[in-house]
């Protein structure tokens, strides 16, 4: 299906649509009170060039990427703790003059229209502009989407883990390293949002009546539940670094 190419500093009508692409996309907790989703707002208002947009020929919405400039040495040390970190930074401070790199903080695709090339096309677009715009290309705190399969196994394992084709086994992780990019290390700390034990229960549709460590579906580690009443969520990511400019496979 042809797809045209936007932006949110083209057609700002648009907002709303990713919203809903993005929100239909994730587990409803995702996007419950933290650090970064107070800010996810002020990054479209800030960088609303940096909210690329795939629409078909009906003007809907097909996919959308969402990020911000970023500093960036280059090396692991210097990058945000995650996507919370990243989004303070880049909404309650100045933005760089002139940026080092890109951090994407969100790739979605509508469901009908997984696998048709729209990601792939849209992370080889960041590319191709950090290339005049972030020398150090594009640094993603991914998230891997089989890993809501595999909660109890640590981040950094499940990364690790390769087909019997030597391939990576998470099949985002795989566009990604497909595409040249390269693992950077891991963001255990990525997203981290706390609620009352009483929000979470109603959530799961059922209580939570004691501490510990909870399954929660679509979560890519466990729940805490602590003995003060209330229960965190800490999202662990996969940085990955794509070079600016052309696919380099
Ligand atoms: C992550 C996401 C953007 C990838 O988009 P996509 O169009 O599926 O991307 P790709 O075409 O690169 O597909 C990745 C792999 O998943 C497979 N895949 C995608 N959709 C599939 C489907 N509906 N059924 C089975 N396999 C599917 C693809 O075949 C590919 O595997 P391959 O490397 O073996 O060919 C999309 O799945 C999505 O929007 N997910 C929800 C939001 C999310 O988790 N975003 C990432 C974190 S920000």
């Amino acid at each position: 299906m042809p797809t045209t190419l936007t932006d949110l500093s083209r057609d700002p009508w648009l907002l709303p649509e990713v919203d809903a692409l993005i929100g239909a996309n994730m587990p409803a907790f995702m996007s419950w009170e933290s650090p970064g989703n107070w800010r996810w707002h002020g990054m479209y208002d800030r960088y609303p060039a940096h909210q690329l947009c795939l629409v078909d020929g009906d003007g809907r919405l097909v996919a959308a990427a969402n990020g911000l400039p970023v500093r960036w040495d280059g090396s692991a040390s210097s990058l945000p703790s995650g996507s919370d970190d990243a989004l303070v930074a880049g909404v309650d401070h100045a933005p760089p003059d002139r940026p080092d790199a890109v951090c994407m903080l969100s790739v979605s695709v509508d469901p009908d229209h997984r696998a048709e090339g729209h990601a792939e096309r849209l992370l080889t677009e960041v590319r191709r502009r950090a290339a005049t715009d972030a020398p150090r290309g594009v640094v993603i705190p991914v998230r891997p989407t089989r890993k809501p399969r595999y909660p109890l196994i640590p981040i950094g394992e499940y990364a690790a883990w390769r087909r019997p084709d030597g391939r990576c086994f998470d099949p985002w992780l795989r566009t990604h390293f497909d595409l040249g990019a390269r693992q950077l290390g891991i963001a255990e700390r990525s997203l981290v949002i706390r609620q009352p034990v009483s929000r979470w229960a109603e959530f799961l549709g059922h209580p939570l009546p004691g501490p510990g460590d909870h399954l929660l579906p679509g979560a890519l580690a466990p729940l805490r539940v602590t003995e003060d009443g209330h229960g965190t969520y800490v999202e662990p990511n996969v940085w990955v670094h794509h070079p600016a400019g052309p696919d380099t496979r």
